[in-house]
């Protein structure tokens, strides 16, 4: 009796949970954390120095290191920064930054690296925070802003990342992490990532980002994240991928995303490789004049053919969606295209209303097993692609529309300014 009423409250959280396997974010209160202040002011920096790097390097050495529980503060004010920094292995510590800081150099790697963080937040008081990449001085040839690596019990959230020369926030083989209320805006070009993340337990929410490029996606090894309320504000759309070799990823819930104009509604994406992709759910998808919509591509072009099979994806649910995509005519609004040698079953597509600004629809299926469009039922080998035409869904209705949508991305060649 025991054993089930704990078995039944087991079931309970986790379903309150979505697909996370326990809490996220720090374990101790963010005034667990101000026992010490170490103000990058005190460590040689100033507001309007031309590199306020060195500061936060020894804020976070000869400060934060030192005194458990303490916060390294970026006080409100501009600050240029050249020197890039390693902030590692600290626990029960905060990085507050109420500044806005300004990318001046060109060196390659991250601004700002968070390494073996344990019990760490990262935040802006008064959300005005910022990381102001300037990208199109230095387009793809430049550094990324911020990269959490192996870090647990974390949070990340109320700050702003614009226009990095490559990628804006990357969550590396991190796990617990709580990620929210982030605007990121990027100019409309490839390698401009908004979020990619990988490790386990992570819940990713209320986030924006614009960008020609990934919007929240995942990377492998991933396991148990949540990921919710999210607004891809002409961006290239989130995706699971690219996938190689050894890949192995489940328990993913993605629900309540919105996305205007850019690539994807969603994608999962390889070409060769191995390993598995299983129990995702895609739920409560809205979709305004994308290029594609619900995209699974085990033959993706942009990248070459890697060795393997290819990934084995399994009980995949796509449910609730409704939106359209620009030209029916050039592209399947449903592609579910997946490995010969590794055929998608357990499929799922549920309730998925999508059409074409030009009123044509096709499916594209290939070697994918399910139910729903083209796919076939049960499981079995490869097939070759199979492309139907469908007629505007009875249920199809113009999705609705929110305020706050962006007409087009933003140039590449220009200042993009801090929200
Ligand atoms: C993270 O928090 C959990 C409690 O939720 C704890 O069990 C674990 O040890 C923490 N991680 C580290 C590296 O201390
Ligand atoms: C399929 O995935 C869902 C969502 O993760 C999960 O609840 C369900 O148990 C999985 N089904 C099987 C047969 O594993
Ligand atoms: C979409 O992007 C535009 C341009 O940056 C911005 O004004 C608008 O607030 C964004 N919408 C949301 C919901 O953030």
């Amino acid at each position: 009796m025991l054993l089930r009423a704990t078995l039944l409250l087991l079931l309970g959280i986790s379903t309150a949970l979505g697909q996370l396997s326990g809490r996220v974010g720090p374990t101790t209160s963010s005034s667990a954390k101000r026992n010490t202040i170490c103000n990058v002011l005190d460590y040689g920096g100033s507001v309007g120095s031309n590199d306020i790097g060195p500061a936060i390097q020894s804020a976070f050495n000869s400060c934060v290191l030192k005194n458990t529980g303490s916060t390294l503060y970026i006080p409100a004010g501009n600050y240029n920064m050249a020197t890039w920094v390693t902030l590692e292995g600290a626990s029960q510590w905060a990085l507050q930054l109420d500044g806005v800081i300004t990318r001046t150099a060109t060196t390659g790697g991250h601004m700002i690296i968070v390494e073996n963080a344990n019990d760490f937040e990262m935040y802006s008081s008064n959300s005005a925070g910022a990381i102001q990449g300037n990208g199109y001085q230095c387009r793809n040839a430049g550094p990324r802003l911020l990269r959490i690596i192996t870090s647990t019990n974390f949070s990340l959230h109320d700050l702003i990342f614009v226009d990095s020369p490559e990628f804006h926030v990357i969550l590396d083989n991190s796990q617990n992490g709580e990620v929210y209320n982030l605007a990121i805006r990027g100019a409309a070009i490839g390698g401009s990532d908004g979020i990619d993340m990988s490790g386990s337990n992570i819940w990713v929410h209320d986030v924006e980002v614009t960008n020609g490029d990934e919007c929240v996606t995942i990377k492998n090894p991933s396991s148990n994240h949540l990921i919710e309320q999210i607004w891809c504000n002409q961006s290239g759309g989130s995706a699971i991928g690219s996938l190689g070799t050894g890949t192995t990823i489940e328990n993913i819930l993605y629900r309540y995303v919105y996305c205007v104009g850019g690539n994807q509604m969603f994608m999962i994406k390889s070409n060769g490789g191995d390993g598995y992709v299983s129990n995702v759910v895609f739920d409560n998808f809205l979709g305004l004049g994308t290029a594609y919509a619900l995209d699974v591509d085990g033959y993706w072009s942009s990248i070459s053919t890697i060795a393997g099979n290819g990934v084995q994806l399994t009980n995949i649910t796509f449910s609730n969606w409704d939106g359209y995509i620009v030209d029916g005519e050039r592209r399947s609004a449903y592609r579910i295209l997946c490995a010969d040698n590794a055929p998608c079953t357990e499929m799922n597509i549920e309730n998925v209303q999508l059409w074409a600004s030009n009123n044509v629809g096709t499916y594209a299926c290939r070697s994918a097993y399910g139910t729903g469009t083209c796919l076939e039922s049960g499981s079995g080998g490869g097939y070759s692609q199979v492309t139907e035409s469908y007629t505007e869904p009875a249920a199809y209705s113009s999705p609705p529309t929110m305020s706050g949508n962006l007409a087009s991305g933003f140039a590449t060649n220009s200042p993009i300014p801090i929200p």
